[in-house]
């Protein structure tokens, strides 16, 4: 039996493991991207904007429109990102060629709107970035949030600790009041968090395999991956984690992951508990609003997939 494609829009800020998850996408036949827009986060707007154009490229699919967007956070400086771990470009400050292609004129938030209700059901919000653009495509139409597929968002941590504060992951911490909009939106909503995001681990024994398969795919993840696997081994870990990777998962195969559905809200108010993710596990503020929450997930299962999509390009 086959199944129509999955329509998503990757919104993204590419970014070493947000290129390892676009690649990964692009290479699934479970999928059909309908575009990307970028967010700043690993590195600024500009910067994740050229890359996600280089990654079009890459994946052979120069045609998939990438579309600009925010370059701050809603109600907040923009604090220059996560360059200590993806490099000052994104790309681990490995240089590339200048992409070919341009963005789209028309911005993030807009091609998520045009996009969504041009397609009433059909397109599934795959979020990897900070929520900016997601919670701006709210405000410019509230009716998006009856007319997705669903939001799936790597983000956030139900059930241990955060990676850029005590409590708080970065794509949340960046912006806590649009992931506090995004989250209280009351579309079906997808947290692939913490939780799991760190309990898949590529070894440096995994790495080398990936990189002895020679394709393009694995010479460009070989090269970028480099200073994001510093980084790792900086913290004490011998490998590295797989966040966005696994929101993508999530989409080829949900059976990968334990869920629970749960409300979520984001905390914005409080300086040291900013972006903390709070799920109310027991019900306490009886509210409707639901997500589905990832608190586990089969790792050896989803490293094979990985590497059997990353090896034979389609
Ligand atoms: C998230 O933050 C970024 O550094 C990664 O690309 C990922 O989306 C992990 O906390
Ligand atoms: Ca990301």
């Amino acid at each position: 039996m086959t199944t129509d494609p999955i329509r998503v829009i990757i919104d993204t800020d590419p970014g070493v493991d947000d290129s390892m998850a676009i690649l990964l996408a692009f290479n699934s036949p479970e999928l059909q991207i309908e575009g990307l827009t970028t967010i700043f986060g690993n590195t600024g707007t500009a910067v994740t904007t050229q890359n996600a154009l280089r990654l079009v490229e890459l994946a052979g699919r120069p045609d998939v429109p990438v579309a600009a967007g925010a370059d701050k956070p809603l109600l907040r400086p923009f604090d220059g990102g996560g360059w200590m771990v993806h490099g000052r470009n994104g790309l681990g400050e490995v240089s590339f060629p200048a992409p070919r292609g341009t963005p789209i004129a028309r911005r993030g938030a807009q091609f998520i709107v045009d996009t969504v209700l041009a397609n009433p059901g059909e397109i599934t919000l795959l979020a990897v970035g900070p929520l900016t653009n997601l919670a701006i495509a709210l405000a410019l139409e509230p009716r998006i949030a009856g007319l997705v597929n669903r939001v799936v968002i790597m983000g956030g941590s139900a059930t241990v600790p955060g990676n850029v504060s005590a409590v708080a992951e970065a794509n949340i911490h960046n912006d806590p009041e649009a992931a506090h909009l995004v989250f209280n939106a009351g579309w079906p909503l997808v947290m692939v968090g913490l939780d799991v995001t760190t309990r898949t681990i590529m070894t440096n024994a995994y790495l080398d395999d990936l990189r002895a398969i020679g394709n393009r795919y694995t010479d460009f993840i070989g090269q970028i991956v480099r200073h994001y696997h510093a980084f790792h081994q900086q913290q004490g870990l011998e490998g590295i984690y797989v966040h966005d990777s696994s929101a993508v998962m999530y989409l080829l195969d949900p059976s990968l992951f334990t869920t629970r559905d749960v409300y979520v809200d984001v905390e914005y108010l409080s300086p040291h508990l900013r972006g903390y993710t709070v799920a109310d596990w027991h019900g306490k503020r009886q509210v409707q609003t639901r997500a589905t929450v990832c608190v586990a997930v089969d790792s050896p299962r989803f490293l094979e997939l990985y590497r059997q999509r990353i090896a034979t390009i389609r």
